[in-house]
């Protein structure tokens, strides 16, 4: 079979983990870069030596080199800053788009044919810039937020009901920073959500989904998830390398659908060695899509900013 090769930018606590259930697939090949560049060295070198216990023949290596990147299959972004307690993810936006910007192109440039997985916060911000600076097609850029907002939101419907978490297909949509999870789209053994928990009780569990990255941040301190959101991008990663056309929420271009235009935005999309293969229209509401609008006007508000940031940069 042939070796693929994925990239992930930034070996802190998302990096790190990605590398390491990467390797425990072994789907691929990994290249860890960091600027730090003893931090990727040692986290490879760490995750490689489980090998012969976990048995993956996978190659890792740490790098503070882009040309160790060359021709990547997929290329994950997770560098920059993580949120710390009272931080919005719209503070992080100064500081990420510096480091999201020269990381895009320094991944283009060695990797033109690469699908691009963005991870960094303000997500959806984050993946328009790199879409805008490396200049790739829209199919090839996409962000992670979904997978890991229905992860939550599937496993605390899970706790409610006492159930299986394989038993819980749920649907979030919307940008990270104000999710909209779907109750309506959210099934259990294919029963809908709704007839299953009470009002009260599912609005609860929804705001928790909706504060469980802030809870976590407000418990470690010192950055936010590291767990979940490796698990959520190694999901996409694998449907992407085994061409699995799997429907997963992602961040992704709109260009008409929502009704929303030149916005990258989470809705289910369909994941395949080309990337972005499609894009599923659910049916909304007129609340849900009230909703869709106004997360897309934070998203756009941001996007806006960004653009500012990196014409400055160029001047
Ligand atoms: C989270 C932060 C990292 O959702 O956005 O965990």
């Amino acid at each position: 079979m042939m070796r693929r090769k994925v990239t992930i930018v930034g070996a802190g606590n998302v990096g790190g983990t990605t590398a390491q259930r990467l390797a425990e697939k072994d789907i691929a090949d990994v290249v860890l870069v960091d600027l730090a560049v003893n931090m990727a060295k040692a986290k490879s070198l760490d995750i490689l030596e489980a090998g012969p216990i976990y048995g993956y023949n996978a190659r890792i290596v740490g790098t503070g080199d882009y040309e160790e990147t060359v021709g990547s299959d997929v290329c994950v972004i997770t560098a920059g800053i993580p949120r710390r307690p009272g931080m919005t993810r719209d503070q992080l936006l100064e500081v990420n788009t510096k480091v999201v910007a020269s990381v895009a192109r320094a991944l283009g440039e060695r990797s033109p044919k690469a699908v691009l997985l963005v991870v960094t916060n303000p997500l959806d911000a984050m993946t328009y810039l790199t879409y805008k600076v490396s200049g790739f097609p829209k199919e090839r850029v996409m962000g992670m937020a979904g997978v890991l907002d229905a992860s939550r939101f599937s496993a605390f419907v899970a706790m409610e009901l006492g159930v299986s978490v394989e038993n819980v297909q749920a649907m979030v949509i919307g940008g990270h920073v104000d999710m909209i999870p779907l109750p309506r789209y959210t099934k259990v053994a294919g029963i809908a959500v709704e007839e299953l928990i009470k009002k009260e009780r599912l609005d609860a569990v929804v705001r928790h989904t909706v504060e469980a990255g802030g809870e976590i941040v407000e418990l470690l301190k010192t950055g936010s998830a590291y767990y979940a959101p490796s698990a959520a991008v190694v999901e996409m990663v694998e449907a992407i390398l085994k061409d699995k056309k799997k429907i997963l929420p992602a961040t992704v271009l709109c260009q008409g659908e929502y009704g929303l235009r030149d916005i990258f935005i989470g809705v289910p999309a369909k994941l395949g060695v080309r990337g972005v293969e499609g894009i599923v229209e659910l049916r909304l509401t007129e609340e849900e899509g009230v909703l869709l609008k106004k997360s897309a006007q934070v998203v756009k508000a941001q996007c806006e900013t960004v653009d500012r940031l990196i014409l400055q940069e160029t001047k």
